[in-house]
């Protein structure tokens, strides 16, 4: 069966970072029910709200770490579907009137602009189905590992991770939250998937050792928490049109972030150091890590 490692390690991280896209789009195409299928508004909803050019980081995230553990391509294009799934979800309700309040979301109308909310609302509950439906089909993995990686994701997903973390959010508009209770809210309402998403990677493959597991987690943390406060960053120094999202928002709606707490040039350099720990965390990967570095770099450096 076709695994990570191979021909695909030798191509230079663009034409990786490319290939896997295309791969999970086309993945994400199939897996979405078809658009005239009935109830075709909301299945519309849903195609809409998922294929629309998202840098899909956490199914790259996936394939990276799906390299640690020599993992088969088929099982890596689920599960990276369905943590995209969820985060695509997890999108829709964020730009709800009810919670940011978003009118343009991957360069495109909103999901409840585009429809309406109650569309918006079971766009979201849809997709975090089935997201776990693709997880529990039969030919997914072996038994013990599947539920496992189902467990994973739920909580991720759940009230001690991302919905938890939006809550969190939600709670602190208007506050000041001091560095612990920033770094909570970070790590529940985003890097929960994103530690999902490097944690399932690994465990499609064969099974990591212990201190190998340790390892990768303490990447999957860092790599969370770096994630949003490059997100924080990018909220008020990249534009709207480079955003797909309005610029802005944070400050506008008074949210606490990295950049409200520290400042700029400190958000910078926090970011930075998280990167930096991040990659230490991978040393002892040596070579098997090469995706997950490159990555790392990518989002720290990202520009949108
Ligand atoms: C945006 O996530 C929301 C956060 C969790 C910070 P991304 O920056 O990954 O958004 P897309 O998927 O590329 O649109
Ligand atoms: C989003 O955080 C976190 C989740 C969607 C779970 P933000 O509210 O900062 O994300 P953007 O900036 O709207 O993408
Ligand atoms: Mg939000
Ligand atoms: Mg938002
Ligand atoms: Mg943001």
């Amino acid at each position: 069966m076709d695994t990570v490692s191979g021909a695909a390690t030798r191509l230079l991280f663009p034409d990786w970072m490319r290939g896997v896209q295309g791969r999970v789009e086309t993945a994400l195409a199939r897996q979405l029910p078809a658009a005239e299928a009935i109830p075709a508004r909301l299945h519309q909803a849903m195609r809409y709200a998922t294929l629309n050019g998202g840098k899909r980081v956490r199914p790259l995230l996936v394939f990276a770490a799906g390299e640690l553990s020599e993992a088969p391509l088929p099982r890596l294009e689920v599960a990276a579907c369905a943590v995209e799934l969820i985060h695509s979800y997890s999108l829709v309700h964020d730009d709800m009137p009810c919670m940011d309040d978003d009118v343009l979301r991957r360069g495109r109308p909103t999901c409840h602009v585009e429809y309406d909310e109650a569309t918006a609302l079971l766009v979201g509950d849809s997709l975090q189905s089935l997201a776990f439906e693709i997880l529990a089909r039969a030919d997914f993995a072996d038994g013990p590992r599947q539920l496992e990686m189902l467990a994973l994701l739920a909580r991720a997903s759940g009230s001690c991770g991302m919905a938890g973390g939006q809550a969190i959010d939600l709670a602190a508009v208007g506050r000041t939250l001091d560095q612990p209770e920033l770094e909570l809210m970070h790590a529940l309402k985003t890097g929960a998937l994103i530690r999902a998403a490097v944690l399932l990677g690994g465990l499609c493959g064969t099974a990591l050792g212990a201190d190998e597991r340790d390892s990768l987690d303490r990447f999957a943390k860092r790599a969370g928490l770096l994630f949003q406060v490059v997100d924080d960053i990018l909220d008020c120094t990249a534009s709207t049109v480079t955003l797909g999202k309005t610029a802005g928002k944070d400050a506008a709606a008074a949210k606490p972030t990295y950049v409200s707490l520290m400042g700029l040039e400190r958000a910078r350099e926090f970011a930075a150091d998280l990167g930096g720990q991040a990659l230490a965390a991978l040393s002892s990967f040596g070579e098997r890590s090469r995706r997950l570095v490159e990555l790392t770099d990518f989002i720290t450096q990202r520009k949108f």
